[in-house]
């Protein structure tokens, strides 16, 4: 049983770095840049220029629309595409109503999406949540 579960956890790790390996290529771009997009974000919301978050949630919900992921046609990987889309929408929203509180409570929803993904399907975030499930 126990040798089943090594290596059922040995096949999700390899799974993993083969298809980050992938990844990798068609995503890094993108990635820094939406890591640019949600600072321009945090940024307008710290000043409270509206305008600034509106921007930059809008590009980052455009580069959400055209990832060279949706390729992949995982399922779990569009469930985490669509609430991350699902999460910048709620920040949009909010900051065109100029709503502080529920634009900055938005964008911790959205800082979420992008955690809970990493750690489902980046290599190094992935192997490490995997070493943690065996550990226990
Ligand atoms: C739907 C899944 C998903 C979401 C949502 C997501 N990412 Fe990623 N991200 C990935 C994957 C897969 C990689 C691995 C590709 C790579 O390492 O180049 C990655 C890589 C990165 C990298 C590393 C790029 C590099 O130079 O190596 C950064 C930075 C990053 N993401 C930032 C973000 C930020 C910020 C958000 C949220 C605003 C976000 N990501 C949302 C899947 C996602």
């Amino acid at each position: 049983m126990k040798k089943l579960l090594v290596a059922a956890v040995a096949a999700m790790v390899l799974g993993g770095l083969a298809f980050s390996g992938f990844a990798q290529n068609a995503t890094k771009e993108a990635m820094r840049k939406k890591l640019d997009y949600a600072q321009g974000v945090l940024e307008g919301l710290t000043l409270q220029e509206f305008d600034l978050a509106i921007t930059n949630a809008v590009l980052l919900r455009d580069m959400s629309q055209t990832n060279a992921f949706s390729v992949l046609k995982n399922q779990d990987y569009l469930a985490n595409a669509t609430n991350f889309t699902r999460a910048v929408d709620g920040l949009l929203n909010a900051a065109k109503r100029e709503d502080l509180q529920g634009a900055t409570e938005a964008y911790t929803r959205v800082a979420r999406t992008c955690v809970q993904c990493h750690e489902q399907f980046r290599r190094d975030q992935f192997v490490k949540a995997q070493e943690k499930a065996l550990a226990k």
